[in-house]
């Protein structure tokens, strides 16, 4: 009983210490800002600068203004040729969200699943790793899995995201699939972290349900989570306790919901938390 009031209260003390960091960080950017006196000013052509749309900069690229380029197919050697589209970065618009928020999610995430640099993470859904890219650099080579389905966001981040971000080393195992089969992942392995970030709103209920009959047995007893973003639709549409008596059948139960507010914008996010049930 005195160990769990410790643990409690040790566990308030740290969650009060991260605050008042994040706190100071906050003051400390709001101070280089004013500082630099810096304003947001229509972004218009000045001298050095040379603002353009994505497709204004593709077409300069497309015309070789302003890079040098080898010309010609044969002279081509380089060892990851990449399509213009995704070099002017258009799939950091495919999902609608702002790419920066996929920081957020990972900060979220990160903290309330106590992730360390040796867990093992599992997203359903990575598309252009907007998230995942954050979690690939945390965590050691090889512990960042995803199954993704879209064979255009796995070329934006193979061809542009894990070179141009250093991150190839990490070899992260990126399966392409929709199926939620997750065989190509191996037997053994078991995850701290499995998360699906504006995905199964996506996906037929019969389709998730299918995947969490499977990862069950994947997610670490009983530290593991399983976090899903923006909303539970495929259970709260069984009925409240339709949907339980249905998670227990798999051996799960619903945690809780979050709240999170972004740090770098006026945004919030609302996710789900669920872990294996003991009994
Ligand atoms: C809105 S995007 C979110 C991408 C990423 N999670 C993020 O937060 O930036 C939804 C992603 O889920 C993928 N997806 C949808 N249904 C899927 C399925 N059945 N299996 C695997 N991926 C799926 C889509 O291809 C897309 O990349």
């Amino acid at each position: 009983m005195i160990i769990t009031m410790v643990g409690v209260g040790l566990a308030r003390l740290i969650k009060k210490r991260e605050y008042l960091q994040h706190k100071r960080i906050l003051k400390w950017i709001k101070d280089q800002i004013q500082a630099n006196g810096l304003h947001m000013q229509d972004n218009v052509l000045r001298k050095g600068i040379n603002p353009r749309t994505r497709a204004q900069q593709l077409q300069d690229l497309i015309e070789f203004k302003g890079i040098s380029h080898y010309e010609g197919q044969s002279d081509n050697h380089t060892a990851l040729p990449c399509p213009g589209e995704l070099l002017v970065e258009g799939h950091h618009s495919n999902y609608g969200e702002p790419w920066a928020g996929g920081r957020d999610v990972f900060e979220f995430l990160a903290e309330s699943s106590h992730l360390t640099p040796n867990s093992r993470v599992l997203e359903i859904g990575c598309g252009t790793l907007r998230v995942g890219l954050h979690f690939i650099r945390y965590l050691i080579p090889e512990h960042f899995h995803c199954l993704e389905r879209d064979e255009l966001s796995l070329m934006a981040a193979f061809r542009y995201e894990l070179p141009s971000q250093g991150l190839l080393h990490k070899r992260p195992l990126i399966v392409r699939g929709e199926d939620m089969d997750f065989s190509k992942f191996g037997s053994g392995v078991v995850y701290d972290l499995i998360y699906a970030s504006a995905v199964f709103l996506h996906m037929p209920d019969k389709l998730v349900w299918v995947g969490l009959e499977r990862l069950v047995s994947k997610l670490k007893p009983y530290d593991g989570r399983i976090f899903v973003s923006h909303n539970i639709k495929f259970c709260s549409r069984l009925g409240g306790e339709e949907c339980t008596k249905r998670l227990a059948s798999l051996g799960l139960e619903y945690s809780t919901k979050h709240t999170h507010d972004s740090l770098l914008f006026n945004h919030y996010e609302i996710w789900f938390e669920f872990r294996r049930s003991k009994a």
